[in-house]
């Protein structure tokens, strides 16, 4: 009998070219494009990126072997990376990127040449759905079927004519009206229904995502929008063998939100409010100043508080936290965020304390590798044959969706350890628990 004996996982190797969709060539996704493009070109660095800057250790602390993540396990380079999208304008990769006003000048004049070639798909796309938006370029169909149908065959041509041989769709299109799963989203079989009979509870992101794993293509949601959320897309995704993942790209805020509240936590201090606001004026702003899209993103944000801070189990400690969060549309700022943050804590014996957090940040310069990051990773996952939801990358999501019953993990570093360890278990190595106990003979010879 052989001792430890591990399960061994294979991964295809990474060969070809790998696609990148994105339904959505607004700020996040041309600052995506660009950033590849640039560091391709050497005229910037990966900074952000995990899969391309991360290193990790491998094995005992004594043996000092860290070693880069992209070298660790077999991700798509960016040499093999080719983008396409689809959306509501039919300005190039080149012209949106001047729109959101999100890089230099100079630098997206400096890109024109593989930005232009990037041309928006016609997009599904219903106004009941982005109350705050209309554009020319969207698909006609008769029912909701037809249009997942013609989202399919996008796929496809698009993989044909770049000579692709695998892709992955990253959601950055605008944030939806909040819609909670309802009766139609319960089974594969109702929604399937749902989409031949026009249900008007079935949104374009949840058309996206059908197409996506139809297509077997893992599927990333970088928005608040209600998809991979779904019963039916969850059980699609185990049938056809396709990762998928979601919520919300965790950047600005709510990334410094759950570097701090575990903290908090950890040394058990209470909170008694937290008040989040932030003025913003991209497109995206305006789109969440609407207050049906607006509540998305309120759900996603809050939620966060709530897991990590669990007022159930220290009622002493969080049982009456005041939390609010606010967006406020203020078009001067475009992209560059700035939120401010006032916390509201109290120590031993109950004495108050306050926290102040004033971020001034660049959306989508905070969002740009997060995408990538999840695009890589969701095509190796891929090929190392997962399926269905990829909790392991909730370090990327502001609402991680995990499965039925279980609490989701928001504490970053906890996150971080989860994805470490994701990886050293696709790559045979050993797991690492951090309990270094050689001493007590708990963990003889090993020295975590
Ligand atoms: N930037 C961040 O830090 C951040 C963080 C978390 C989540 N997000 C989410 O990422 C998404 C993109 O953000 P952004 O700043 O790039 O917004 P943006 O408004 O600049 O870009 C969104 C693009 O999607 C297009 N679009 C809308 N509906 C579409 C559809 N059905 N099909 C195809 N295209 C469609 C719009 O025309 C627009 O060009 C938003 O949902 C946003 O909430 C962004």
């Amino acid at each position: 009998m052989t001792p430890n004996k591990k399960k061994t996982i294979s991964i295809a190797p990474a060969e070809g070219k790998l696609a990148i969709l994105t339904p959505g060539m607004g700020a996040v996704a041309t600052t995506l494009y660009a950033g590849v493009e640039a560091v391709k070109l050497g005229l910037a660095k990966p900074i952000g990126s995990y899969t391309q800057m991360g290193k990790m250790r491998l094995g005992k602390r004594t043996e000092k072997r860290f070693v880069n993540v992209k070298d660790l396990v077999p991700l798509a380079s960016l040499d093999q990376v080719v983008f396409g999208g689809w959306d509501i304008f039919p300005d190039s990769a080149y012209d949106a990127a001047k729109h959101a006003q999100v890089l230099e000048k100079d630098l997206v004049e400096r890109l024109k040449e593989p930005l232009s070639k990037i041309k928006p798909m016609p997009a599904v796309f219903d106004r009941n759905f982005v109350k705050r938006l209309d554009g020319p370029n969207v698909k006609t169909g008769k029912t909701k079927m037809d249009l997942a149908d013609q989202l399919r065959a996008d796929i496809r041509n698009f993989m044909k004519e770049n000579g692709c041989s695998r892709a992955v769709m990253v959601w950055c299109a605008s944030t939806e009206v909040y819609t909670p799963p309802s009766a139609v989203h319960q089974n594969i079989k109702l929604f399937e229904e749902g989409l031949r009979n026009n249900d008007p509870s079935i949104s374009p992101s949840q058309i996206y995502t059908y197409a996506a794993i139809k297509e077997r293509v893992p599927y990333a949601n970088g928005s608040p929008n209600v998809s991979v959320e779904m019963p039916c897309i969850q059980e699609l995704a185990q049938e056809l063998n396709v990762p998928i993942c979601g919520s919300d790209f965790k950047t600005g805020q709510t990334l410094i939100k759950t570097i701090i509240a575990p903290g908090l936590r950890n040394r058990q201090l209470g909170v008694a409010g937290w008040y989040s606001t932030n003025i913003l004026g991209n497109r995206d702003g305006e789109v969440l100043d609407d207050p049906g899209s607006f509540k998305s993103k309120e759900v996603s944000k809050t939620g966060v508080l709530t897991d990590i801070f669990s007022p159930e189990m220290y009622p002493d400690l969080y049982s009456d936290i005041s939390h609010v969060v606010r967006i406020n549309y203020y078009p001067p700022r475009g992209d560059n965020k700035e939120g401010w943050d006032n916390i509201d804590i109290f120590g031993w014996l109950g004495y108050p304390m306050q926290i102040k957090i004033n971020f001034l940040c660049r959306d989508s310069i905070l969002a740009a590798p997060v995408a990538l990051d999840l695009a890589l990773f969701m095509d190796l996952a891929g090929r190392a044959n997962m399926r269905g939801l990829q909790e392991w990358l909730s370090f990327y999501l502001k609402a991680p969706v995990v499965k039925p019953g279980l609490t989701p993990e928001h504490d970053l570093s906890v996150q971080l350890l989860k994805l470490e360890n994701t990886l050293r278990f696709f790559t045979n190595e050993e797991l690492i628990n951090h309990l270094g106990l050689t001493y007590y003979g708990v963990d003889e010879g090993k020295d975590d």
